[in-house]
């Protein structure tokens, strides 16, 4: 049998419990937007902070964009952009900026949250650097 989420923890509260600690305490930077077009934060953990800069009081209800600069890969961004608009992942890295305007290579990973068929959400798991 595969081992899933669900078969090692059937509960659903145990499940929520589960996956709070781990975004919560995370190495990797996690962001999660709503569903909407413009894709507004509704979520970043500690690691956000850590790898950006900004505190995620500071980011709820801004757009991921607020990342980007002069130097961010518009290819990558419109590859981000398709995904995004037919429901599929993306991974990919690109310049993004820290608060303090200090450039570094961001790689990261987005996936749709999926409710059934409907996309609730989006997450990103985001790191510094270019290997995986
Ligand atoms: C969950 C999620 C995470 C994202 N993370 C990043 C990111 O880390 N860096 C980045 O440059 N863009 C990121 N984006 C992309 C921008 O938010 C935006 O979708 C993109 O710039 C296209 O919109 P625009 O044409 O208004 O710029 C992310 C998007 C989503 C939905």
């Amino acid at each position: 049998m595969a081992y899933t989420i669900e078969t090692s923890l059937p509960e659903t509260e145990t499940s929520l419990a589960l996956l709070k600690v781990l975004a919560e305490n995370s190495f990797d930077s996690i962001l999660v937007t709503d569903a909407s077009a413009k894709g507004k934060i509704i979520y970043a953990n500690k690691a956000f902070k850590k790898l950006t800069g900004h505190d995620p009081s500071e980011v709820i209800g801004e757009t991921p964009r607020i990342l980007q600069g002069a130097a961010t890969d518009k290819k990558v961004i419109d590859r981000l952009t398709s995904a995004l608009k037919s429901g599929k992942k993306f991974e990919g890295k690109a310049i993004n900026y820290k608060k303090d305007g200090t450039p570094f290579i961001m790689y990261w990973r987005v996936l749709p949250i999926k409710v059934g068929k409907k996309i609730e959400a989006w997450i990103a798991i985001q790191r510094e650097g270019s290997v995986i």
